[in-house]
């Protein structure tokens, strides 16, 4: 009775397949340098545009979510192809996140030609600017290669949205095999970056029959959030920034910013609202190396999701384009 100890085996070897096979060495022979030209690229494009690890380290999430960390999500469209770039989730992902890739890519590409992967480049990008606006450092596996399609309907579904509810957001991310401890860590990424008035209109004005601010909010944030956004519906590049104390610092203030109503969006105060993720975000707010541990472990397991390794994937030769024309 039971199953057969081969099979077992087999759907083991199946599960662990993909992290077996990146190494956090693969580029040792054959591209030493690959850490010291992401790190530099990723220093510089940060240093003159500081908003660079926010949309990067949002570039990584929705490209490893859908399809997995591919670098599906740097393939430009074509004339026959709409790709996952050009999704409406994906409109608002900073161009300076794609260019710190290109940049990096080019010099990769003269120092070790078709050796590094995008999806690698991406990955390894992400890290060393979560650490360098102050974040923690966690190891990255290596050895992926770069998906061979790209396709905006592909998106459908496959990212969280503002309105799903808490219910459908542990849903996806539970298939993604994510705990809710997991979420509540990741959406700590929140504590870096912007998002644009539109994002949290409705709880500023004409919140409900009732009052025009979400009470959830602080009054004083939402009357200097209304005056940033006065002109939003014309002018649709205002944005604020999602951790208003700590904004370019990664650190658990995001989490601390709840508790006194200054969460941005409702998917931020919901954390502290909804009892399953309440507790977690009330123990990353205490304590900042609880958070960094389980965000370190979070992502890692993010960063392997659905990886293309042997002959899944290619290493392009631009990260913008696949190395065969489709048709
Ligand atoms: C789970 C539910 C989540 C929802 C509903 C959500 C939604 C959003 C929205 C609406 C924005 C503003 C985008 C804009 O206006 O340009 C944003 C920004 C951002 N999100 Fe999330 N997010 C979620 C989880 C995550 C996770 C898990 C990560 C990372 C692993 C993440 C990373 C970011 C970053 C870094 C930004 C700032 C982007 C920038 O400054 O360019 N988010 N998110
Ligand atoms: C507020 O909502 C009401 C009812 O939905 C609508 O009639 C009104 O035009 C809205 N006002 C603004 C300023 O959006
Ligand atoms: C904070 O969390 C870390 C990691 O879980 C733990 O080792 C440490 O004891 C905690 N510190 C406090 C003050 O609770």
């Amino acid at each position: 009775m039971g199953s057969s100890p081969l099979l077992i085996l087999i759907v083991l070897s199946l599960s662990v397949s993909s992290y077996a096979r990146l190494t956090t060495t693969y580029y040792a022979k054959s591209c030493p340098q690959f850490a010291q030209i992401v790190r530099e690229a990723a220093v510089n494009k940060q240093t003159a545009t500081p908003t660079t690890a926010a949309g990067t380290l949002r570039l990584f999430f929705h490209d490893c979510m859908v399809t997995g960390c591919d670098g599906s999500l740097l393939v430009a469209s074509s004339a026959t192809n709409k790709a996952e770039r050009d999704a409406d989730m994906n409109i608002n992902l900073p161009g300076d996140a794609f260019d710190l890739i290109t940049r990096a890519k080019a010099i990769l590409e003269l120092t070790c030609p078709g050796v590094v992967s995008c999806s690698d480049i991406l990955a390894q990008a992400t890290r060393d600017l979560i650490k360098l606006v102050g974040g923690p450092f966690y190891e990255v596996r290596l050895g992926r290669k770069d998906a061979l399609f790209s396709k905006a309907t592909d998106v459908d579904g496959k990212l969280p949205t503002q309105e799903m509810t808490m219910e459908q957001i542990f849903a996806l991310f539970a298939s993604r095999g994510f705990s809710i401890e997991e979420l509540v860590a990741l959406i700590g990424s929140h504590t870096i970056g912007f998002s644009h008035c539109k994002e949290f209109a409705n709880r500023i004005y004409n919140n409900s029959l009732t009052s025009d601010v979400d009470p959830t909010l602080n009054p004083e944030f939402a009357k200097g959030l209304k005056k940033l956004c006065a002109n939003y519906r014309t002018d649709n590049s205002m944005a604020a920034f999602n951790d208003v104390v700590t904004p370019g610092t990664f650190d658990n203030m995001y989490y601390q910013n709840l508790k006194r109503g200054l969460g941005l969006l409702t998917i931020d105060q919901k954390l502290l609202i909804d009892p399953k993720t309440r507790p977690f975000a009330e123990r990353f707010a205490a304590n900042q190396t609880d958070f960094f541990q389980v965000f370190s472990r979070s992502i890692e397991k993010l960063s392997r999701l659905d990886v293309k390794i042997g002959n899944k994937g290619e290493i392009r030769h631009r990260c913008d384009a696949f190395n065969t024309k489709q048709i």
